[in-house]
């Protein structure tokens, strides 16, 4: 079973509802999903033995997080070349996050990205659309299978 990791930042747990609906979506497609803190990612290694990846940060500034951008080096080490991969975050008003991290991993890590594009939805409206977070996901899961 092809096997999906989560990996988000969250402040204030909006993103991290977010990437537990996206998991959602990624087991009721058929996938393993793994969604995990990026706190707990501690190098490269834990980035291996994953199909596909997915990261979400909020917005803070009109940017990612610091903590983010630490972690994008870290999986730069990590060789993600043509893994399906996409990116997510919760937002008020102008929600760059995700897709500067999709740029990332579509440009700098050249992986498979979805063409959905990133994903980004104002905390408001997270609840009415807990269907687009799985379909999401789903997405995901579809492109591990080729
Ligand atoms: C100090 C601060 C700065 C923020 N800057 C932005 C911003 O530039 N653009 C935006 O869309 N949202 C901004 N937000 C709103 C957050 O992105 C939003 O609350 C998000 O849902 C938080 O996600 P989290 O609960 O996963 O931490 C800001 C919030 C705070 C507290």
């Amino acid at each position: 079973m092809a096997k999906v990791l989560v990996a988000y930042y969250s402040r204030n747990g909006h993103t991290e509802e977010m990437a537990n609906y996206i998991a959602e979506g990624i087991r009721i497609a058929g996938c393993e999903a793994e969604v995990k803190p990026i706190s707990e990612i501690k190098n490269e290694k834990d980035l291996q033995g994953y199909d596909a990846y997915l990261f979400g940060c909020p917005t803070y500034h009109r940017d990612m997080t610091g903590n983010m951008k630490s972690f994008l080096f870290l999986a730069e080490k990590a060789n993600l070349e043509g893994k399906p991969g996409g990116a997510f975050g919760s937002y008020t008003h102008s929600g760059d996050a995700p897709g500067i991290i999709f740029e990332t991993m579509e440009y700098v890590f050249k992986m498979n990205v979805t063409n959905l594009g990133s994903f980004k939805l104002k905390e408001a409206t997270i609840g009415d659309n807990i269907k687009s977070c799985q379909d999401y996901g789903k997405v995901i899961c579809e492109m591990c299978a080729g």
